[in-house]
């Protein structure tokens, strides 16, 4: 297939389109990555979702097959800050040791990491929720960066400042390559990041209908159905606000919350990701804090993630037709001016 766009993203990433399938804890396994990969894409298999370091390394070399030896990457979530009995380092060691080329970081700042990385010939992609934290990443010398919006499945941030507003702010401020993401979900909006100065965006809600999701079909179904408005921010009072879809668990976080008792241990019981997994595996929504962003009234049906990504790249050249069709006046104004 062509190359519909070409930017500092498809070339750092080897990939088609400037898309990035962004980490998902328990759901972005091997079948997930390897389907991105496979259709132009660039996936990131969640080390989070496994127990120990030889689950991760078996998952890293099952994705290896799937995508014929095809580069992908692997995310790892890091908490804000370094804590006992974290797995940061070892998951860090097998992703070195098993020759992967790409590394999605979160959370905290990854600064101590990045030599290690890339004298191992990995790049590393950090993401954030702030376009002072993009900065911060600029400056210690990872890679590229992402920037998410408030509208974001998952982890927001403090400030909740859109997408629109951050994308355009983010462009006028960093100089490696910029990843928009939070409530995309169609290329319309792709093209719309490229021309405020991104160079590609960041998806997780509109992928999570994709066969190649690990999750029951009833879950998938409850999304295809859900419009923009299902989605709430809870756990503002312990500072790790997450975008979560609106079900039992949220009605009692947010009533705890705004009770007072928004301390850990008192949430931690309803918002484990234990729970979630449950939800996962059993198709019932109604309990666990399940991210989902604003964009799930784009993931209206269940299909292969091939054909998610091809209905993006189909909106993205009806946006670019659009645009051509409204800007004949732009080679007159240049040949004025
Ligand atoms: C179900 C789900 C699980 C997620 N898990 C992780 C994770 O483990 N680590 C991480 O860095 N981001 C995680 N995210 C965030 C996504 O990688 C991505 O930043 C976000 O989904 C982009 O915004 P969008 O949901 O509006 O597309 C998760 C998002 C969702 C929807």
């Amino acid at each position: 297939m062509t190359q519909l766009l070409t930017t500092r993203l498809t070339d750092l990433f080897g990939i088609r389109l400037p898309v990035l399938a962004g980490g998902l804890q328990w759901l972005a396994n091997a079948d997930y990555v390897a389907a991105a990969v496979n259709a132009g894409i660039m996936g990131f298999i969640t080390a989070a979702s496994f127990a120990d370091n030889e689950g991760l390394r078996a998952e890293i070399r099952r994705c290896r097959d799937l995508t014929g030896g095809k580069p992908f990457g692997v995310n790892v979530s890091m908490l804000p800050k370094l804590a006992e009995g974290e797995r940061t380092d070892g998951f860090f060691d097998v992703i070195i040791d098993e020759g992967v080329s790409f590394v999605e970081t979160s959370g905290r700042n990854p600064e101590a990491y990045i030599p290690r990385l890339h004298a191992a010939g990995v790049k590393v992609i950090h993401k954030v929720p702030a376009v002072r934290f993009a900065q911060k990443a600029e400056s210690i010398g990872v890679d590229a960066v992402t920037v998410v919006g408030a509208e974001c499945g998952g982890h927001p941030g403090m400030d909740l400042i859109g997408t629109f507003v951050q994308a355009a702010l983010a462009a006028q401020s960093l100089s490696i390559p910029l990843v928009i993401g939070g409530g995309v979900g169609t290329g319309a909006q792709l093209v719309a990041a490229l021309a405020m100065g991104a160079d590609g965006v960041l998806i997780g809600t509109r992928f999570l209908v994709a066969d190649e999701i690990p999750a029951h079909g009833d879950y998938k179904r409850h999304l295809a159905k859900a419009d923009e408005r299902e989605t709430e921010l809870i756990l503002e009072s312990v500072r790790n606000t997450a975008r979560v879809l609106r079900n039992e668990t949220t009605a009692i976080v947010k009533q705890l919350e705004a009770q007072g008792n928004g301390d850990i241990e008192t949430l931690m019981p309803y918002v484990s990701g234990q729970i979630g997994r449950r939800a996962y595996l059993t198709g019932e929504v109604a309990r666990g804090a399940l991210s989902v962003g604003q964009s799930v009234v784009f993931a209206d049906r269940l299909e292969p993630l091939a054909d998610i990504v091809a209905k993006i790249e189909e909106e993205a050249i009806e946006a670019l037709d659009r645009l051509g069709a409204c800007c004949e006046g732009l080679s007159l104004h240049r040949v004025q001016s």
